[in-house]
């Protein structure tokens, strides 16, 4: 029986469990009712007398051991069980709501500008924001010293030296540079859609910013009319501002383009009976547009005895103004949560 008693007694110190449920197996398989330990004490009832001292102490003993084992067990698994909840944190708690973010107005109104015109079969095309003096003037009919480069009060990256091949390295005033790149690359017919960033060194105010978003536009194919021009600008009119929005075309001037027009859309807020937004009028100037001058198609290596196109080109952050019925442009460059969160878009 000592043999038994000295067993179980090596089993209970060696015991290393990794979890509360292997202990409790473990306690009741020793402790429990017809556990090792009572077996024992049965087993006890049956020795001589003169041996009972000794086997009692000895099971007394392993009894207490076994009981001490156990409960410094149960507590250092408990304390580890609870270590682990703090560190991950109670799975079975319900989650916390996370505010969702919403598109810039600014990013909506360009996303529905370009979605109206893919409709058309146009295509975005990008270009790089750092340009070259050909792509933003040179191209697009701006002789060098020609006042209408002071249309777009330009940024300046690096000025040209005086050495041959040095050109103007400044940051793109408009989009139609990614039109100029377009017609160098591909052949028509061309049917583009140009969103981007442009720069001009303007004083900050209301109604202007020295960044601001442009989306253009070109179409070139044989034949392409003043009419065509007309008629898709005013699908978009329609689509961008409500079946009942008319267009009106005043003549305007472009180097790049001939004959040029600056598009008005009838007044969304007042339906053209004139308020303080439209000044009155009930119009609304919303785009520049024209005949691509055929110098421009000649510098770019299209045929202009062949082909023919029209451009356009417009403000997002003034179509955004007139649709949102915001008066102040710098609004959308503050980031105001309170001010973007009232925008909201499948797009
Ligand atoms: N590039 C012109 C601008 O930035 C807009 C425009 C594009 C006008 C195409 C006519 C045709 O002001």
């Amino acid at each position: 029986m000592i043999n038994k008693i000295q067993d179980l007694l090596k089993r209970v110190e060696e015991f290393a469990p990794t979890t509360a449920a292997e202990v409790e197996e473990f306690r009741i398989k020793i402790l429990g009712k017809k556990g090792e330990l009572n077996a024992l004490m049965e087993e006890f009832k049956t020795v001589p007398a003169e041996q009972k001292r000794e086997l009692g102490q000895k099971i007394n003993a392993l009894k207490q051991a076994a009981q001490e084992k156990i409960n410094s067990l149960k507590t250092t698994l408990a304390d580890s069980a609870a270590q682990k909840v703090a560190a991950v944190g109670d799975m079975t708690r319900p989650g916390s709501a996370t505010a969702d973010g919403t598109r810039h107005p600014i990013s909506i109104v360009k996303n529905q500008i370009v979605e109206i015109f893919s409709r058309l079969g146009y295509t975005v095309a990008e270009g790089p924001e750092i340009e070259d003096d050909w792509h933003v003037f040179s191209a697009l009919n701006f002789p060098l010293s020609h006042p209408a480069r002071d249309m777009q009060d330009t940024f300046f990256v690096e000025k040209a030296s005086s050495e041959p091949d040095t050109k103007d390295v400044l940051l793109r005033t408009h989009t139609s540079s990614i039109q100029v790149r377009a017609m160098e690359h591909q052949k028509p017919p061309i049917r583009i859609i140009c969103p981007g960033r442009v720069f001009r060194n303007e004083a900050i105010s209301y109604r202007a910013h020295c960044i601001f978003h442009q989306v253009e536009g070109l179409y070139i194919d044989e034949g392409v009319s003043f009419a065509d021009m007309k008629q898709s600008i005013l699908y978009f009119a329609k689509e961008l501002f409500g079946e009942t929005a008319t267009i009106r075309m005043r003549p305007s001037y472009f180097p790049f383009t001939e004959p040029s027009a600056e598009v008005d859309v009838s007044c969304n807020l007042c339906g053209g009976k004139g308020c303080n937004v439209c000044k009155g009028t009930g119009w609304l100037e919303i785009m520049g547009c024209g005949m691509v001058d055929p110098n421009v198609l000649e510098a770019s290596g299209i045929d202009s005895k062949k082909y023919s196109g029209f451009a356009f080109g417009m403000g997002v952050e003034r179509i955004a103004m007139l649709k949102y019925g915001v008066k102040d442009l710098r609004l959308y460059f503050e980031n105001d949560v309170r001010f973007l969160h009232q925008f909201d878009s499948a797009l």
